[in-house]
């Protein structure tokens, strides 16, 4: 009985500080990873050859996110170029995430991007993430798609080119490795490079 009453006792003692913000720490965590999982749940991924009906809705994003000068204005360009980047086995390649029957992002693999560096490949071409969805895990996990096929597919390492995405591709685990002004582009942009094997 006595055993009893000094248990609840105890129970009922103060946590010390240290042990209440573990436990919030824990239970951010934990509430961090669910809403993961339920946005990974929300959207799925595959190859744009698989989806041609995607084509469209993948062009008109990269043409409003970077069709102006320097970069071609006509949204036919874009179309031509998303079209034909959707390779299947072979590269280029491209990997969209889908949700209700609509593209929410996408992202390519080709043998060459800037002028500047034709002597490195594979390179991540047209990563881009419907502006409503950003921030929602989309382009994580279209990152961990092409990087996982790229392995399969025996590529060694892969690099990317970026004005302004560095901390995304920091995040992914890609390491920058210099600067290079880039002539189509008309500005300096960051080299990354991430090891597959
Ligand atoms: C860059 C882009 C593809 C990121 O896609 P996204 O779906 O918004 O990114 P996610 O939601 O998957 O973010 C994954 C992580 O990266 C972080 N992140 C996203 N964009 C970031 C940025 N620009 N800088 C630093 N961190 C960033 C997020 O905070 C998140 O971190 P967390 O998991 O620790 O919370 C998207 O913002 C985009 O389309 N931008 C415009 C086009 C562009 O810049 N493309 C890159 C061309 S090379």
């Amino acid at each position: 009985m006595g055993g009893i009453l000094e248990h609840r006792h105890l129970g009922s003692l103060p946590q010390p500080r240290s042990g209440r913000r573990r436990g919030r720490r824990l239970i951010r965590r934990l509430v961090q990873s669910i809403s993961r999982t339920v946005r990974r749940m929300a959207h799925r991924i595959s190859l744009l050859a698989d989806q041609p009906e995607l084509i469209a809705d993948v062009a008109t994003m990269r043409w409003q996110e970077w069709g102006h000068p320097p970069e071609p204005e006509d949204p036919a360009w874009w179309l031509d170029a998303t079209a034909r980047e959707a390779g299947r086995a072979a590269l280029p390649i491209t990997f969209v995430a889908s949700g209700d029957g609509a593209a929410l992002g996408a992202v390519g693999l080709g043998q060459f991007d800037i002028e500047e560096r034709r002597d490195l490949s594979p390179w991540v071409l047209g990563l881009i993430v419907r502006p409503d969805c950003r921030g929602t895990g989309v382009g994580l996990a279209l990152m961990d798609h092409l990087t996982h096929w790229a392995a399969e597919a025996a590529f060694t390492a892969a690099w990317a080119a970026t004005a302004g995405a560095e901390g995304f591709y920091s995040r992914c685990g890609w390491t920058a490795t210099e600067k290079v002004f880039c002539a189509s582009q008309g500005q300096t942009v960051t080299v990354l490079r991430k090891t597959l094997v």
